[in-house]
């Protein structure tokens, strides 16, 4: 499907505490884009807007669908059909591995029979190096096996939107790339979009087709990874290219 998600002057604060002052962003079909910056300016709560699970204060999230004539027309976000990788993973302690990632195929009014939701689920364990915790719960897990769990439950579902708040943040060198080259392997097989909240840098450039820079409540810097180069200040240039604030002033 092609489609468009317009993000309008989107506001948000909690109390005095202004954290989204004016977002711009649109998402495109197929399309990942990188949501970067600094702990606590706000990239969870642009998820959590954009899923509907926190309510704005203004601004617009407008969807549309492109049909093959050009013509755009309004459709709801959730038609579109999107999952959510929450950054606590947001697991069903009371249940399995197994029972974890197959939840979002046997809830709902069109529950996919037994065996079907059994290879989608054991396959997608499988190439998480996940066979083997199956049955296990999320207690008796490692974080970084749980970050994985949550990982394969948001993409269970083949969706077309995946919001993805940091899925490799505490995973080892080898599972983390497991986790991006799952990503754009995916993104290719069932044609996803995705924004993909990162403190990797630049280790997610690799996936990407834009970085959203997101600081002082708006998107600073909106391009291709390699138009970082383009930047002339250069604090904002070597925080965007390397992760690092080199810099008191930035
Ligand atoms: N439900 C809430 N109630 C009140 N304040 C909130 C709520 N959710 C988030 N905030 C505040 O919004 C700001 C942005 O939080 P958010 O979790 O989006 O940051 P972040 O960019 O995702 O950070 P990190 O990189 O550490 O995950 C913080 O000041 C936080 O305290
Ligand atoms: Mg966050």
């Amino acid at each position: 499907m092609n489609f468009q998600i317009n993000i309008k002057g989107l506001s948000k604060h909690f109390g005095t505490n202004v954290v989204l002052d004016g977002v711009d962003l649109q998402i495109t079909a197929e399309t990942i884009t990188a949501v970067i910056g600094k702990s606590g300016t706000g990239k969870s709560v642009l998820l959590k807007l954009i899923a509907g699970i926190l309510e704005k204060n203004s601004g617009t999230i407008e969807c549309t669908k492109i049909l093959e004539s050009g013509e755009a027309i309004p459709i709801s976000f959730n038609d579109i059909g999107f999952s959510y990788m929450f950054q606590n993973n947001a697991l069903f302690d009371s249940m399995t591995a197994f029972e974890n990632v197959a939840l979002p195929l046997i809830e709902g009014n069109n529950p996919l029979p037994k065996e079907k939701v059994k290879e989608k689920v054991n396959h997608l364990l499988e190439q998480l190096d996940l066979a083997s915790s199956s049955n296990r719960y999320p207690g008796e897990l490692s974080g970084g096996m749980n970050k994985r769990i949550a990982f394969a439950r948001a993409l269970v579902t083949e969706p077309k939107v995946v919001l993805f708040d940091e899925p490799t943040t505490g995973l080892d060198p080898e599972r983390k790339f497991t986790v991006f080259d799952m990503i754009e392997k995916y993104r290719n097989l069932f044609g996803f979009s995705a924004l993909l909240v990162s403190h990797d840098i630049p280790d997610v450039y690799k996936i990407v087709d834009s970085v959203a820079w997101l600081d002082e409540g708006k998107i600073q810097f909106f391009g291709k990874p390699e138009n970082i180069d383009l930047i002339s200040e250069i604090p904002i240039r070597e925080y965007l290219k390397t992760g690092r604030i080199s810099s008191r002033n930035l």
